[in-house]
């Protein structure tokens, strides 16, 4: 932080000028909390590989605009109307869903897609507004969904937020604010793998390793996952897989063709996409049981329209889409955080790359080497 007026803060942040442009950090002004809101003294964030794509326009272009959405902070200062007895100096992740508790989904208990407290596509607060701008012209910065976390400061509905155990290390707390966890969810709530099933998850990035953790702990007796980056096989046998393929040793086979001949010609029960490669799609679709296979896409690729297989329309397979892997931010997530501090979930293996704010720009170049997992952006 670079100076304090009351009620603004002037201090440092990302912020992506325009479709396909590179973040830059600039000297930012962070607006007082309102009614509901928090602000928060961001101590890490993280890059999922959904920040990409907000830098590319995803899931609507609004530009200029501070991306982030995985990230750990203390409360600086609370708005009025503030409940869930949040408190200055509270160690806390931004989300970007929500869980009233009293809405039709909520009292289902069968999603985490809350009708109250949805993800924000807007770029801007409730009331239709931002709290953060250019310290030099004054001009509006769009927010990324409730979180834009790539700021030394920033300011939340206090609906979207999860009070942590301040012991916690924060970079596990980043890291389940959004990839890990989405990944970890997918076969625990949305998909309700069973034990004893089939698993295949394609792309060991960190939600990918997610999925592998949450379907080790269901029981799941094989693991096959699919990388074309033969260096995550090191952190897939950490998690739990039973098999790796890289599809460039098998040039001449499709991915699905590649998981039926390890599943007896079959496929799998379950079929995690995590890559975001749209014709994945089908492979994923493919590579599941006939009949009774179950497709999770959890890859986002950031194309409007992603094509099926006309022929997979009459095959019986179940195609469930996902949002933060069915995880209920209230009632779900504290689990998963318990589990951590707990070690039955173990992130160290996830952290490869640190950076400083002041040279986010690198962190594009380092998501591209081979060993790079995840990137800790220190403030
Ligand atoms: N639905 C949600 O709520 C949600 C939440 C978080 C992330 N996501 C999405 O999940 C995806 C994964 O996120 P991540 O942070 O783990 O990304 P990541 O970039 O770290 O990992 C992707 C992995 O896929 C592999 N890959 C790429 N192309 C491949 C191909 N053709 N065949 C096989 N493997 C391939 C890469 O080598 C990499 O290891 C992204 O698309 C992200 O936007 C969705
Ligand atoms: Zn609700
Ligand atoms: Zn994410």
């Amino acid at each position: 932080m670079t100076s304090m007026a009351p009620g603004v803060i002037t201090c440092k942040a990302a912020v992506i000028w325009e479709l396909g442009g590179q973040v830059k950090v600039e000297e930012v002004k962070v607006d007082p909390p309102q009614a509901g809101e928090i602000r928060i003294k961001m101590l890490c964030a993280s890059i999922c590989h959904t920040d990409v794509l907000c830098c590319k326009g995803f899931p609507i272009p609004l530009f200029p605009r501070i991306p982030g959405h995985e990230g750990v902070g203390m409360i600086e200062s609370i708005g009025e109307e503030v409940g869930g007895g949040l408190k200055q100096g509270d160690i806390v992740i931004p989300l970007y869903l929500g869980e009233c508790g009293q809405c039709l989904n909520c009292k289902t208990r069968r999603t985490n897609l809350c009708h109250t407290y949805p993800p924000p596509f807007s770029g801007l607060m409730n009331d239709g507004t931002s709290r953060m701008s250019v310290a030099k012209t004054g001009q509006r910065l769009y927010h990324f969904t409730s979180c834009s976390t790539w700021s030394e400061y920033t300011v939340v509905d206090f609906n979207y937020v999860l009070k942590i155990d301040p012991s916690m290390p924060i970079s596990h707390a980043s890291f389940l604010s959004c990839g890990f966890s989405t990944g970890f969810g997918a076969p625990w709530r949305e998909a309700q793998v069973r034990e004893g099933s089939s698993v295949a998850v394609f792309g060991l990035g960190t939600v990918g390793l997610g999925v592998i953790n949450g379907s080790k702990m269901l029981g799941a007796s094989k693991i096959i996952t699919v990388d074309i980056n033969g260096k995550k096989a090191e952190k897939g046998n950490v998690f739990g897989m039973t098999d790796f393929i890289n599809p460039k040793d098998h040039p001449d086979k499709s991915l699905s063709e590649l998981v039926r001949e390890i599943t007896h010609g079959l496929g799998v029960d379950y079929c995690f996409e995590c890559t975001g490669v749209p014709s994945l799609l089908n492979e994923a679709l493919e590579a599941s049981k006939f009949g009774i296979g179950t497709v999770v896409p959890i890859g986002a690729g950031g194309e409007p329209q992603v094509a099926i297989n006309s022929l997979i329309l009459f095959s019986g397979r179940t195609l469930k889409f996902t949002s933060f892997g069915g995880v209920r931010t209230r009632s779900d997530l504290p689990i998963i955080l318990q589990k951590c501090m707990n070690k039955e979930i173990q992130l160290d293996e996830l952290l490869t790359h640190e950076i400083h704010l002041d040279n986010i720009q690198e962190a594009f170049e380092i998501l591209k080497k081979p060993d790079c997992l995840k990137i800790l952006i220190n403030f």
